[in-house]
């Protein structure tokens, strides 16, 4: 921990609050002090735990469960993951969103819900470890979760203990019921609880983007951060004045914040939605690749156990988690739009780069990815796959045509020859 200390008297405005946060990141994570209505804060930049070196990929109930959350159905679910093919395609965590809990007991002590988990979480969290995958629960910052649980405002460190001695590998932590609190330190809090707890616990931020979390999640020890408000299983909502967030509207809320992303500390454009029925297959394929693309954490979000193998194939394509786990663990970022047409490149270990060619409008279009777009000289002779039909093409100079279909997209891997 660096003691390097700046220390800003007098009363800022949030606005100024997030200019003196820039600049901390900027100058390397020293220690910011800020006085506030005359009393001082003091943040200390946490060093990192070391978990998530690249996206965590895992499974969570909400987008598709929503309250409708049991042990049976985890279980089932967990099975699935291993059945499907997709805990060895690198799928991992497996998560309980919101309304696992319904009480605390007369210690304070967080109680789950004695009908739809009977055994407890413990021996739940047992039985996910048992099929070589981890195990995730949620709570919020706030005195209630969103859908009105108890949440964790001042019981921190007691959950953080008791989710430690329930074998808990990561906690998702939302926002909601939490107005009056200072975004930055009720995250701090709980992530010093989950340090003091003393298991290696994956934290994932969940305030929506409000508080601009990527000037200071990875500095609270944040493994990832939710960008947007929650993402709804349709390609595009308010880009057309419909009032939820789809696909294309929550990649839009990333352009510009690739920069914050690295091993360790990831912007989260939230969960997949890939099999819960509201696109189409290209689109799925598109939010699947676009996803992978933004070095985005892969949470699918639907039922694992009846899915069909179009949706599977989509979930478990290993050349497309290929660039989302690459280790360099660089975003990628929009290198090209043209109305509906945009080129999305990622660079990658060894020299090649992820390229993705996304037709956003409903008509059929053309589509050119010229060298300058890749940061190329045009004499260059590239090699490029397409990971989803496997089409490869050899020695290419200058530039590359595609036809796009209607809302879908194209992933390449692009390589200079040697
Ligand atoms: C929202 C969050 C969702 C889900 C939900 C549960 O705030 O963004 O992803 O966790 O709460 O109530």
């Amino acid at each position: 921990m660096r003691e390097n200390r700046l220390v800003v008297f007098g009363l800022l405005c949030s606005l100024t609050v997030g200019v003196l946060t820039v600049g901390m990141l900027t100058v390397g994570m020293l220690t910011v002090g800020v006085a506030r209505a005359g009393a001082e804060q003091s943040f200390v930049a946490r060093a990192s735990n070391g978990l998530a070196q690249t996206p965590p990929m895992g499974w969570n109930s909400w987008n598709k469960y929503r309250c409708n959350v049991s042990e049976q159905l985890i279980r089932s679910q967990a099975d699935a993951l291993v059945a499907s093919g997709m805990r060895d395609a690198g799928y991992r965590y497996v998560v309980i969103d919101d309304c696992w809990q319904v009480a605390r007991d007369s210690a304070g002590n967080i109680v789950a819900d004695p009908d739809r988990f009977p055994s407890g979480i413990a021996a739940l969290a047992d039985y996910v470890h048992a099929k070589g995958l981890l195990f995730g629960i949620y709570s919020d910052a706030g005195t209630l979760t969103c859908q009105k649980r108890p949440g964790s405002r001042g019981h921190e460190y007691q959950d953080a203990a008791r989710y430690a001695s329930w074998g808990v590998d990561y906690l998702k932590y939302d926002w909601c019921h939490a107005e009056s609190l200072e975004a930055r330190a009720a995250y701090e809090t709980m992530s010093d609880a989950l340090r003091a707890s003393g298991r290696p616990i994956v934290f994932s931020i969940c305030e929506w983007g409000t508080h601009q979390p990527w000037l200071w999640a990875a500095s609270v020890g944040g493994n990832l951060w939710r960008t947007t408000p929650d993402i709804t299983d349709g390609w595009v909502g308010k880009a057309r004045n419909i009032d939820w967030f789809g696909v294309l509207d929550i990649l839009d809320l990333q352009v510009g914040l690739e920069n914050y992303a690295g091993p360790g500390h990831w912007n989260d454009p939230d969960m997949l939605e890939v099999g819960n029925g509201g696109m189409t297959l290209d689109q799925y394929r598109a939010h699947f690749s676009l996803w992978a693309l933004l070095a985005a954490p892969l949470m699918a979000g639907n039922d694992l156990s009846t899915m069909n193998e179009s949706i599977r194939q989509i979930l478990t394509n290993r050349d497309v988690i290929a660039v989302n786990q690459d280790p360099l663990g660089i975003e990628g970022r929009r290198a090209f739009k043209d109305g509906d047409a945009e080129i999305w490149v990622k660079p990658l270990t060894g020299g090649s780069q992820a390229v993705v060619l996304l037709n956003r409008g409903d008509a059929p279009r053309p589509l050119r990815l010229t060298w300058e777009t890749l940061r190329l000289p045009p004499y260059l002779r590239v090699d490029s796959v397409d990971l989803w039909t496997g089409k490869r093409i050899h020695g290419a100079t200058g530039s590359l045509g595609f036809e796009l279909a209607p809302t879908a997209a194209v992933m390449l891997r692009v390589t200079p020859t040697r």
